[in-house]
């Protein structure tokens, strides 16, 4: 019997677990040449905020081992270019749109947030509240626990879409604004976002990155995120969208077997475009090789006595 791979997340239906992670599949029309778009449990945009950005100067990534550096800094068409541009294009695609959204003010992400609330074909809102390359604003929103909370509490009054904040990783108890998340109105939460870094070159004596610092992302995170996503999917309730350094199916189970109801894929997408396929396709293998028929079953099934 074929496994059945449908989960629900924060209402939304998803025919599987597993989405593009933000910033790593652009707004979709740029990957529809080469990856069904229909294929996939959800497609989560490029992060969208009140005006249009440019983002930072270049170079605005580095390889380190097993990783990427970013500081890409949100460069996008603010949030009447994204719904004009791209939802008429996402509309044609019978896959849920998650659109992340940022902002620098408690206000912005309110007004981005009750902007999108009635634009068709928008099945829910993950907040980027952990960017750690801009300068003002969203870094701070993600490691301090009350402004966490304001940016949530006031997002949720700005709209009835299902909605998702995604944790920084930099926090000394990622509990904490797990449950922060949930007690202020979230349907779900998402993590990991990057973490912060940086790298330097010896014969320049100069940085690699033009905004010296960035996110690092890709399998050198993995065992990070793994960790944290353990701890939130512990404390909170609601469902948890587990993500950083995957890779293959296998990296995926782990996230799910330690509590996530979904993964993302980022980093690797950069690699293979066809990433998130091939994972979709291993969970099924391994499933029926398990006998495993829903992804319920699986989900948090780690023996953690
Ligand atoms: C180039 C790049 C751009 C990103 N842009 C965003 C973004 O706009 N909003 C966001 O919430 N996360 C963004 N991220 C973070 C990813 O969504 C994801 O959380 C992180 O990369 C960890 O997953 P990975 O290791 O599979 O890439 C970006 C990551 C990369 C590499």
């Amino acid at each position: 019997m074929m496994p059945d791979l449908s989960v629900e997340i924060a209402g939304i239906r998803m025919r599987n677990p597993v989405m593009t992670a933000s910033g790593t599949f652009g707004y979709g029309p740029e990957y529809a040449d080469l990856v069904d778009l229909n294929e996939l449990g959800a497609v989560v945009v490029k992060g969208i905020c009140l005006n249009p950005t440019k983002g930072n100067p270049t170079p605005r990534t580095a390889e380190t081992a097993s990783g990427l550096l970013n500081a890409i800094g949100l460069p996008g068409p603010g949030v009447e270019g994204f719904v004009r541009d791209y939802m008429p294009f996402l509309r044609r695609y019978d896959v849920p749109v998650i659109v992340n959204i940022w902002g620098k003010t408690v206000e912005e992400y309110a007004e981005v947030a009750a902007r999108l609330d009635r634009v068709p074909g928008i099945a829910g809102l993950e907040v980027n509240v952990s960017c750690p390359n801009i300068k003002e604003g969203s870094a701070m929103f993600g490691t301090d626990l009350l402004m966490f909370e304001r940016v949530v509490t006031a997002i949720r009054a700005a709209t009835k879409l299902p909605l998702i904040p995604k944790l920084a990783p930099n926090v000394a108890d990622i509990g904490e604004f797990a449950r922060c998340a949930e007690a202020s109105g979230a349907d779900a939460i998402s993590l990991i976002n990057s973490f912060p870094g940086m790298a330097v070159d010896i014969r320049t004596r100069g940085f690699k990155l033009a905004n010296k610092t960035g996110g690092l992302t890709g399998p050198a995170i993995k065992p990070i995120a793994l960790r944290l996503v353990w701890l939130a999917a512990k404390a909170v309730r609601i469902p948890v969208i587990g993500m950083g350094g995957i890779v293959t199916a296998q990296d995926a189970l782990e996230f799910m077997m330690v509590g996530a109801r979904a993964v993302a894929v980022g980093t690797a997408t950069f690699v293979n475009p066809d990433t998130a396929i091939q994972v979709i396709q291993g969970i099924r293998d391994f499933f029926v090789e398990q006998g495993i028929r829903t992804v319920y079953e699986w989900v948090g099934s780690l023996r953690d006595e």
